[in-house]
C-alpha cells in the first residue's frame, strides 16, 4: 500500500466557486473525500493538500522525498512560472519517487501564458483536461 501526496496550489481551495465552468461544480471538500476514497479503492491511501504558499508546497514535496511518497501535483498557476517549485519537483523525481502533474483543465487550449509549463520537463508525466478525473488518472498511475 503507497501513501500518495495530492498538493494542490494556490486558489484550488475555491473549486466549486471558481470559474465553474473551467473547473466544475465539484467543491474542493467534495475532492478531498473522492480522492481518498478513490485511493483507498486502489488499495492506497492518499493525503490531499491544498496551500495558496509556494514555501509551503515546496516543503511538502521536501517531505515526499524524505518519506519516500509519491506525489500528485496538481501546481495550479505555479505551473506556468515557478522554477522553485519545479527545483523541489525535480528532487523528487530524481529521488526515483514518481510525481505526476496534474490540471482539471486543459491548459493548453487556454490562454498563452498557461501553454508553458516549467513542471513538465521534471514530471514523470503529465495528465491534463480531464476535469477532476485527472487526479483518479494519475493516481492510476501512479
Ligand atoms: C490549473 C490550470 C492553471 O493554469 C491554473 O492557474 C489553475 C488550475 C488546472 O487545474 O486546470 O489554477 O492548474
Amino acid at each position: 500500500m503507497a501513501s500518495i501526496l495530492v498538493l494542490n496550489g494556490p486558489n484550488l481551495g475555491r473549486l466549486g466557486s471558481r470559474e465553474p465552468e473551467i473547473y466544475g461544480s465539484m467543491n474542493y471538500e467534495q475532492l478531498v473525500g473522492e480522492l481518498e476514497a478513490f485511493a483507498k479503492e486502489h488499495g492506497h491511501s492518499a493525503d490531499v493538500r491544498q496551500t495558496d504558499s509556494e514555501a509551503q508546497l515546496i516543503s511538502w514535496l521536501h517531505e515526499a522525498v524524505d518519506a519516500r511518497m509519491p506525489v500528485v501535483l496538481n501546481p495550479a498557476a505555479f505551473t506556468h512560472y515557478s522554477y522553485a517549485l519545479a527545483d523541489a519537483a525535480a528532487l523528487v523525481t530524481k529521488s526515483g519517487l514518481k510525481l505526476i502533474e496534474v490540471h482539471i483543465s486543459n491548459p493548453h487550449a487556454r490562454e498563452e501564458f498557461r501553454h508553458k509549463s516549467v513542471i513538465s520537463a521534471v514530471a514523470s508525466g503529465v495528465i491534463a483536461g480531464f476535469g477532476t478525473d485527472s487526479y483518479k488518472l494519475a493516481i492510476q498511475a501512479i
